[in-house]
């Protein structure tokens, strides 16, 4: 990420600028493929009921952390549903304010809007058993992902674990100039995974995507 890195603070100040011009709806979540949603959900939803439902050592469902959460659309119909509390953080203070709406009557089990980066959040020591954070990284220079990834282990209870669910290129970084990210090719995901010193417990393919669009790929780790 070579030039992005030189210039961090713009790369962020970007990033936000954009997202406050971005409706707060599913539609803008998903960048316009708002039709998306169900497949998405439903492919996580098999994904994570393997750790929920295994006998020893199966990941406890008392809370989880939505990082990047947007308005809450993971919050709402995967996390929810399957923990007693969920805490979200989102850069967009504008998206978390649509969120208590979003969520209806089931907000009541939200423990925490966090408003930040998650280059400068600190998520408490020990509080989840999942922590989830999906299509965000690519806002994350890489330096700042493996600290972020270090933090979110220390913040694991027993069993938990953090699930990256994001685009992957084909090769190497691909930058988008228009919303300040990038897109990075699974070997270096899992680099960077490694250097947080974190291990790959299960990795899967969401299937059913658009062809147009890049390959999403779902890693559990701990
Ligand atoms: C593509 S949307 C995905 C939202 C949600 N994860 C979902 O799948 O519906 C990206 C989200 O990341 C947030 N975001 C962008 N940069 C961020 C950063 N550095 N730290 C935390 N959130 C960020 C945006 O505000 C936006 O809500």
């Amino acid at each position: 990420m070579g030039d992005i890195a030189q210039d961090e603070a713009s790369f962020y100040s970007k990033a936000e600028g954009y997202w406050k011009e971005v409706p707060p709806t599913v539609e803008g979540m998903l960048g316009g493929y708002g039709s998306i949603s169900s497949i998405d959900i439903n492919g996580s939803k098999a994904f994570l009921q393997k750790f929920l439902c295994e006998g020893e050592g199966k990941t406890g469902t008392n809370c989880a952390l939505d990082c990047g959460a947007g308005i809450g659309r993971i919050t709402k119909r995967l996390l929810l549903p399957l923990f007693r509390t969920v805490d979200l953080v989102d850069v967009t203070q504008e998206f978390l304010d649509k969120a208590k709406n979003y969520l209806g009557g089931e907000s009541k089990r939200v423990g925490n809007y966090f408003c930040s980066g998650l280059q400068d959040f600190v998520p408490e020591c020990g509080r989840y058993d999942v922590i989830w954070i999906q299509w965000v990284i690519g806002h994350l220079t890489d330096n700042h992902l493996v600290d972020f990834l270090r933090r979110c282990q220390k913040a694991l209870r027993p069993n938990g674990l953090i699930i990256i669910k994001d685009n992957v290129s084909y090769e190497g970084v691909v930058p988008d100039e228009v919303d300040s990210s990038v897109c990075r090719d699974l070997e270096i995901v899992r680099s960077l995974v490694s250097r947080a010193g974190l291990g790959i417990i299960h990795e899967e393919q969401q299937m059913n995507f658009p062809t147009e669009i890049y390959q999403v790929h779902t890693l559990a780790l701990r």
